[in-house]
């Protein structure tokens, strides 16, 4: 088998690439480890920035998007009983856009599927050879059979514990990583969501409301690291939820029966350079973000964007020039976004290791912000992305 850019991972990172490139001409295959229905129903994240919403139309698979996606004009943030209302429109022109990523990655694999193209499921990728040179060579196991995929170059798209980012020799790429103590206990709850998206900072810790539809909720409780989702009853959830959202009286937020459950530990991540050789790494396995900033998902479009112009450039005219500043470019925007995203995960969150004086100087922080208008501008324009890629087509 052989192709122009072989793919590994469909995720998010992984499907946007594969269409990018059709839409530029170049071949390529994905190979994917899972199955279609697990790949499917995997519950992750619902934020998407303008900037991958756009990517969506550009592409022409926005139809259900258009159709199903909610827009999201708010974010509130709670601390000591009040709200402070981030009006996203008003601050910075744009609003984001509340559509599953399962749904994302549902519309990308059937357009993908439709035309035929080359996406392998149950495809364990075991080893990648030949990235120093001109052909490198992708081995996977499928079927219980050893099989080949040779590529001009390939793209590990296949998250933290993929075989990409493990095909680079050590010494060649440098990783910079915090653990968190805490994880989010994520929940989808069959409830009338609140109307915009609400976090919250207790003293409880950390609560998010959000929401997948009119009628599905999808809700978030800081929890210990080693927490079992399954412990959580739904009494149990409800009742948390009601005290850290304020709503003690449990008139506010509805109730309705919870039909998922998951927990997404918590960590920032980088390792660069995202390249080595004809190996290119983008999201989950290159740079992992606390999901505060709601970012995960939008960064991965990011980095394939800007992936796929440089291998246009290549098949076009030769160039290896935007293929070699493919790094440079992703990381500046990468750790700006982790920034964000530990800094808002700082501010919302309550850690073991906090002490009174740690804990007042977040309080502090928050009433600036509910007084100063430039700081929630500030967060409004990095949560939309403001400047998202400008320039790129
Ligand atoms: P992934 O979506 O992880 O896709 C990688 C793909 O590669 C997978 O399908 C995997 O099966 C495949 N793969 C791995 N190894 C191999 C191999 N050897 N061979 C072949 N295929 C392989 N972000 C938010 O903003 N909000 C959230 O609430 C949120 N929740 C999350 C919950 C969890 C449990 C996780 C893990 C992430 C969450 N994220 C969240 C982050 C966001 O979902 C990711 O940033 C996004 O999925 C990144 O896309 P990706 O394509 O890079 O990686
Ligand atoms: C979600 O809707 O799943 C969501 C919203 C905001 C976040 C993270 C996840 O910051």
């Amino acid at each position: 088998m052989r192709t122009q850019v072989g793919i590994i991972g469909a995720g998010p990172a992984g499907l946007f690439l594969a269409h990018l490139l059709k839409a530029q001409g170049i071949d390529s295959v994905i190979l994917e480890a899972r199955s279609r229905a697990y790949v499917e129903g995997r519950v992750r994240a619902g934020v998407l920035e303008p900037g991958t919403v756009e990517t969506m139309a550009r592409l022409g698979l926005d139809a259900r998007l258009r159709r199903d996606g909610l827009i999201d004009e708010g974010l509130d943030m709670r601390f000591r009983g009040r709200t402070i209302h981030l009006d996203l429109p008003g601050l910075t022109g744009k609003s984001v856009m509340i559509y599953g990523q399962q749904e994302v990655v549902k519309d990308l694999i059937a357009a993908r599927v439709e035309a035929a193209d080359p996406l392998i499921f149950e495809a364990q990728v075991t080893g990648i050879e030949g990235i120093e040179g001109d052909h490198p060579r992708i081995h996977f196991l499928r079927g219980g059979e050893n099989q080949v995929l040779e590529c001009d170059f390939v793209a590990g798209c296949d998250g933290y514990h993929g075989a990409g980012r493990a095909a680079i020799p050590q010494d060649r790429i440098t990783l910079f990583e915090q653990a968190y103590d805490f994880a989010w206990l994520g929940v989808l709850a069959r409830s009338r969501p609140m109307a915009d998206m609400t976090y919250s900072n207790s003293d409880r810790g950390f609560a998010l409301c959000s929401r997948r539809s009119m009628q599905i909720s999808r809700l978030y409780l800081q929890v210990p690291a080693d927490t079992n989702p399954d412990e959580w009853s739904d009494d149990r959830f409800w009742t948390e939820l009601h005290a850290r959202m304020f709503d003690e009286d449990r008139t506010e937020i509805a109730e309705g029966e919870i039909f998922q459950r998951d927990l997404a530990k918590l960590r920032a991540f980088v390792a660069a350079p995202m390249q080595y050789g004809r190996l290119f790494l983008a999201g989950d396995a290159v740079h992992i973000v606390p999901p505060a900033g709601a970012k995960g998902l939008n960064m991965a479009v990011a980095d394939v964007r800007v992936l796929s112009r440089a291998f246009s450039s290549f098949y076009r005219d030769g160039n290896r020039a935007e293929l070699d500043g493919y790094s440079a470019l992703c990381l500046e925007r990468v750790w700006r976004v982790v920034r964000f995203s530990s800094t808002l995960t700082g501010l919302l969150h309550k850690s073991d290791q906090h002490s009174p004086m740690q804990r007042n100087l977040q309080l502090a922080e928050l009433e600036y912000i509910a007084g100063s208008r430039s700081a929630q501008a500030s967060i409004a324009e990095q949560y939309v992305m403001l400047n998202f890629l400008e320039g790129y087509s």
